[in-house]
């Protein structure tokens, strides 16, 4: 029997809510097993809805101890109540309170959402739907009130509790307990209410607002641990005083408390004043985490904080809405990394984060519009899509009306919407208001799933000393749109000649190097043209679609050598290594593949020997090749991943022996002195010697096996020994017997450390090699593996089916296998998780038609369950679909 899964929601169907909730008070006493909550309700019907309607409050899971009106004991005929719902019949026709006694067991919680234990402190997580599993309530965005939260706890077992909002009153009770009151003036959903009790080390920071606010800064950790947050701290602080520059936004508590907890479903979580933090992306010391781990820390918690404004000052008015606060806080999180790093680099990286995972999801049974119509099960609409397509809506919107117009737009927003829950119209309205321009058709975005491709064609008239770029685009079928319509896309571009000067040619239609294409298809017309130039479309990304541009690999080479767009400079290797490697998948690799891989080691090594000290960490990526996913992409069916595979290696390694005397010199390349530090240029130092050592071991270089080893055994920092590491476990040329030695060594020496086990285990189970699969099997039995810690479960199950293509689609579909059998277990626990980790097989239908076949079965027996969560229902079905 098949499982189905919840009833669809519809964003045609949204009414206003009938009630409203203007004050909640909050009394909870933490326990255990047997937590107690007293909640009274202050409520009102609202003028936009039904008069007289029955109240509707939502549950789930609980159990109701006692319901009082006004506070009198209500009559039970006066009420229905079930785990999932509480009906009132008849609610008076005015104001009245409500008082619900509910009592919840935190400690059997392994869904991670409402109130739950981890490492025995006692936290909360309610986006979207988990305030429903503490007290009965209308638990819709759009219904905001102010909270007071009453904590009370046994002091020995929490000595700190924190709530939402400014601390009023704490003190001592008898019998061991004692409590804490907080108070938050700012009306909020319950989406983002929190309270946090344990036993926690903090460390504080004081910070001043422009406007005055004298705010207490601090992040709660596990106790010995404080050493490992100052980073995030540090973190912080910059990311208000980059909110109060760019955007003009201040704080507005008291307090601004983080919380980091070793068992977290997503990476963290905005709640109004008391952020909770998986403790992955706060915790880091120089011999724990990574460059990249730190550049995580710092954006990550930049994205929280950004939300106290996008998200919490202005939320949303359902859950359709969702890009309204998270495209606009990604957008925003990622100027403040451009800002504090390398613009350029940050951009890459943002691009290939979007292709690797927007555009895999655009491409497969799981695509959506980043503003959804339609969904079974919000906890899966937490995408790629509303996440990165939606913060690439915003930027295109910055590039479409200028820097000075959205910024009035952003201002105009934060003026009319304080305080409110909105919707993705009445954001685009201000940018219009502000702009003058009508947004209706760029307002399609939202509405349409899939990735456009663009093909862009050249043609020059030498007589008529004309340049012409022919422009077309078209949007691929997603499911339940199988037609599309021509988007609003602005493609940055310029002309480049073949000696590498940049031409200022003008073209009517260009303004300000940006041609805007409206409809199907356009030109654009360059005058004056005196020999035939390079074209350099879509500058740093301007626009979330495949570009195919008739450039051979000489102009190719041409733009990574001279473009005066970094991003093109990249993405022109990028598209040369593309094109060899689908070929080369293809099996069509032949002389004209080596003369084209000949070249491009050649321009690479023309790129590094002038820039690669200037810039190492651009540098870094420019020796970095498409990931496996992209050329599957490319490919599009009858995907072999292990062609796919073996094409990549084989011309990474051509590429490293023909750079191998250069790659020796970047290896070099000297660290600013001193101890440690993750600033951006240090690491950008350290990613290019890295990448260098990786290649020279896959080259086989003389001597470089004894680098490697040496790297590992003296590295002071977890970045350069993680590097030698991951070169040891995945270069075939490493012996046997050193990642043996350094594996055990990694794993004795960072025993006590689960956030460094976790790069271990993922590292094995990322290993492209026959064994993986049953290396995997032992590592589940290993001590520091627990199915019930969502970070282990994607270190070691996770990274398999993500990032390990040719053993996830085994030919003999044991990977499709073990992944359906680990949903399976799973989704008993925690559904959310198991859903996450299902999405890997979205995918499947490009594979070749063997592999097409055993993945099918997979997720048919995955289908077949009984008692499948909603969740696992929802991703299950849409990908059989
Ligand atoms: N709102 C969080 C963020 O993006 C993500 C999140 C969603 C966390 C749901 C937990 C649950 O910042
Ligand atoms: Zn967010």
């Amino acid at each position: 029997m098949r499982t189905e899964s919840p009833r669809a929601i519809r964003l045609e169907e949204y009414r206003p809510s009938d009630y409203l909730i203007d004050r909640v008070d909050l009394d909870i006493s933490l326990d255990a097993h047997a937590t107690k909550v007293r909640a009274m309700l202050a409520i009102r019907p609202n003028p936009e809805g039904t008069p007289g309607a029955p109240l509707t409050l939502d549950g789930d899971e609980l159990a109701l101890e006692a319901l009082a009106l006004n506070g009198e004991t209500l009559a039970e005929t006066a009420y229905t109540c079930q785990p999932d719902r509480l009906t009132i019949a008849n609610p008076p026709r005015d104001a009245f309170s409500l008082t619900i006694e509910t009592v919840i067991d935190p400690t059997a919680n392994t869904k991670l959402m409402g109130l739950y234990r981890s490492n025995g402190v006692y936290c909360t997580q309610c986006e979207a739907e988990g305030f429903r599993r503490i007290t009965y309530f209308l638990d819709r965005p759009d219904v905001m009130a102010v909270y007071t939260t009453r904590i009370e706890a046994a002091r020995e077992e929490a000595p700190i509790l924190l709530g939402n909002g400014n601390p009023v009153a704490a003190g001592d009770l008898p019998g061991g307990r004692h409590f804490a009151v907080w108070d938050d003036p700012h009306p909020k959903p319950s989406y983002l209410f929190a309270l946090v009790g344990g036993d926690l080390g903090s460390v504080t920071r004081d910070f001043v607002t422009k406007g005055g606010r004298a705010v207490r800064l601090a992040i709660y950790v596990e106790s010995g641990k404080q050493e490992r947050a100052h980073y995030a701290l540090d973190a912080l602080e910059r990311s208000m005083r980059w909110d109060e520059d760019v955007f003009g936004r201040e704080y507005d508590l008291d307090v601004f408390n983080i919380v980091a907890v070793s068992d977290f479903n997503m990476g963290a979580m905005e709640n109004k004043g008391l952020n909770i933090f998986n403790d992955k992306y706060v915790l880091a010391s120089p011999e724990t985490a990574t460059d990249a781990d730190y550049a995580h820390i710092e954006a990550i918690i930049a994205h929280e904080y950004f939300h106290n404004w996008t998200g919490n000052r202005i939320t949303c008015r359902d859950w359709f809405q969702l890009c309204l606060k998270e495209g606009l806080t990604v957008f925003r999180d990622q100027e403040f990394s451009s800002d504090e790093r390398s613009r350029a680099v940050e951009r890459i990286n943002a691009v290939r984060t979007l292709r690797a995972r927007q555009f895999t999801e655009d491409a497969g049974p799981l695509a959506h519009p980043v503003r959804p119509r339609e969904y079974r099960e919000i906890n899966n609409f937490y995408t790629a899509t509303v996440y990165e397509k939606g913060a690439e809506i915003i930027r295109m919107l910055k590039i479409l009306l200028g820097d000075d117009a959205f910024a009035c737009g952003m201002d105009l927003y934060f003026a009319r919407h304080d305080n409110e829950a909105t919707t993705v119209e009445a954001f685009l309205a201000c940018f219009a208001r502000a702009s003058g321009q009508d947004l209706t058709h760029f307002a399609l975005w939202y509405e349409q799933a899939g990735t456009p491709r663009v093909v862009v064609s050249s043609h020059y008239d030498s007589d008529k000393r004309q340049y012409r770029l022919d422009f077309a685009q078209s949007t691929p079928s997603t499911p339940g749109q199988p037609t599309k319509d021509p988007l609003v896309i602005p493609i940055a571009l310029g002309l480049v000649d073949h000696d590498g000067g940049a031409l200022d040619h003008r073209a009517e239609g260009l303004s300000d190097g940006v041609f805007v294409l409206r409809h199907s298809s356009d030109s654009l017309i360059f005058r004056d043209v005196d020999a035939r130039p390079v074209p350099s479309v879509l500058r740093g990304f301007s626009a979330p679609v495949r570009l195919s541009l008739d450039l051979d690999d000489t102009g190719l080479l041409t733009l990574v050598r001279h473009d005066s767009d970094a991003f093109n400079r990249w993405q022109a290797g990028q598209n040369v290594a593309t094109r060899l490697l689908t070929r080369a998948a293809r099996d069509e690799g032949d002389a004209a593949g080596e003369t084209a891989t000949q070249a491009l080691a050649e321009a690479l090594g023309s790129f590094l020997d002038a820039q690669a000290a200037q810039d190492p960490a651009f540098a870094a990526l420019m020796l970095t090749l498409p990931p496996e996913s992209e050329i599957a992409q490319e490919i599009g069916k009858d995907v072999d991943p292990d062609a796919i595979h073996r094409a990549r290696e084989a011309l990474r390694d051509t590429i490293a022996r023909a750079l191998a005397p250069r790659l020796e010199a970047l290896r070099a390349i000297p660290v600013a002195a001193g101890p440690y530090s993750p600033d951006a240029a240090s690491a950008g130092v350290r990613a290019l010697r890295n990448i260098a050592l990786d290649l020279l071991v896959k080259a086989d270089a003389a001597g470089i096996i004894e680098a490697l080893a040496a790297q590992y055994d003296n590295a002071d920092n977890m970045t350069d020994r993680l590097a030698a590491l991951t070169s040891a476990v995945h270069s075939p040329t490493v012996p046997d017997a050193l990642r043996q030695r350094l594996l055990t060594d990694f794993r004795n020496r960072f025993d006590d450390e689960p956030l460094v086990i976790d790069k271990w285990f993922a590292l094995q189970s990322g290993r492209a090699e026959p064994d993986t699969l049953a290396a995997i099997a032992e590592l589940m039995q290993d001590t520091a593996f627990s199915i019930n810690n969502p970070n282990r479960v994607r270190a070691l199950i996770g990274a398999f089916a993500m990032n390990n293509p040719t053993q996830f689609h085994r030919a003999d579909g044991a990977g499709y296998d073990f992944l359906a059998d680990q949903v399976i277990a799973l989704d008993a626990r925690n559904p959310q998780v198991a859903a996450r980790l299902l999405t890997a097989f979205n995918s499947w239908r490009m594979m070749e038609p063997g592999r097409r076949a055993k993945a099918q079965a997979a997720l048919e027996r995955v289908a077949s369950r009984d008692g499948l969560s909603g969740d696992v229902a929802d991703i299950v079905q849409r990908t059989l679909d």
